[in-house]
This record gives structure tokens, sequence and C-alpha cells, in this order.
């Protein structure tokens, strides 16, 4: 059975809600999902995963929240390479840019991105949540 990691970061809780749907896609699919935050992950888990879903609201300005994710997300890039992954996050007033942003980064460290990225605006609504399962589904194939 495939074993899949769903990593997040959530402060108000709409990214984690994405989170939960995620996780029941990937079981919907037939894999295993360990649903974790930012700070119950570390760079060494990467490769007791065969596929991750990482997602991080937009904070800052445009950015990954910059305390808990950034600093673990940042420490896994070497260990992404061939990895595969999928993107989520939620966002408020802006236009998804920190989600291109971060795509980028994933690209540029070898990571293989599984399916589109989900952005959701504040919390995900039914047709985010089906997404966000989709997304979970692509991760479990
Ligand atoms: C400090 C802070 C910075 C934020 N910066 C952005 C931003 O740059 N762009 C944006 O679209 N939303 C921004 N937001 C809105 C959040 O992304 C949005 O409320 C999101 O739903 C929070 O997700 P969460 O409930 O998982 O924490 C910001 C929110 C906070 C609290």
């Amino acid at each position: 059975m495939k074993n899949v990691a769903v990593v997040y970061w959530s402060g108000t809780g709409n990214t984690e809600a994405m989170a939960n749907a995620v996780a029941e896609g990937v079981r919907a699919n037939g894999a295993e999902a360990a649903l974790l935050t930012a700070a119950e992950f570390t760079a060494d888990m990467v490769n007791d995963y065969d596929a991750i879903g990482f997602g991080c609201p937009a904070m800052g300005d445009e950015v990954l929240e910059e305390d808990e994710f950034e600093p673990m997300f940042s420490g896994c890039q070497s260990a992404l390479k061939g990895k595969k992954i999928a993107l989520f996050g939620s966002y408020g007033w802006g236009d998804g840019d920190w989600m291109r942003t971060w795509e980028e980064t994933c690209r540029e460290c070898g990571a293989e991105l599984v399916c589109d990225s989900v952005i959701c605006q504040e919390a995900p609504d039914e047709d985010g949540e089906k997404s966000c399962r989709e997304l979970g589904a692509a991760l479990a194939e």
C-alpha cells in the first residue's frame, strides 16, 4: 500500500480543512495518509513516503508562512528531487502569486508535481474540497 504524507500549516483552519480533504482523497484511492503539521515534519522523513502533499496559505506578502512552514520546506528541498508531490493552500485577497512562486521553487529543486495545485479563497467550498480530494487521489496513484 502506498504511503502518502499530507504536511500543512494553517493559522485559522482553512488550509487545515483542505488538508483533511486531501487525506480523504488519498484514503479513498486506497493509500495510507499521514496528516502532519509543518512542525511535525522534517527533511529526514521525506523518504518515508511515496508521495507528499504540501499545504500552506499565502502569508506575509505572497509568501509561505515564515516561522514554521518555510524553514521546514526549505530544509526538504534537496530531498525532493524526483519526489512526487502536490501543493495546495488557502489565500485571501491576492491572485495566487505565492502559489506560482512556490511551484517554480519546486520545479527548480526537481520535484515532480503530480497534478495542478489547488488554491481556495479562505475556507474551501464544496468545489474546493472536491479538488482537494482529487489532489489526494493523484498523490495515491
Ligand atoms: C499575516 C497574514 C498575511 C497574509 N498575506 C496574504 C497574502 O499575501 N495574499 C493573500 O492572498 N492572502 C493573504 N493572507 C490571507 C490568508 O492567506 C487567508 O486568510 C487564508 O485563508 C489563511 O489560511 P489558514 O486559515 O489556513 O491560515 C494573509 C493572512 C495573514 C494573517
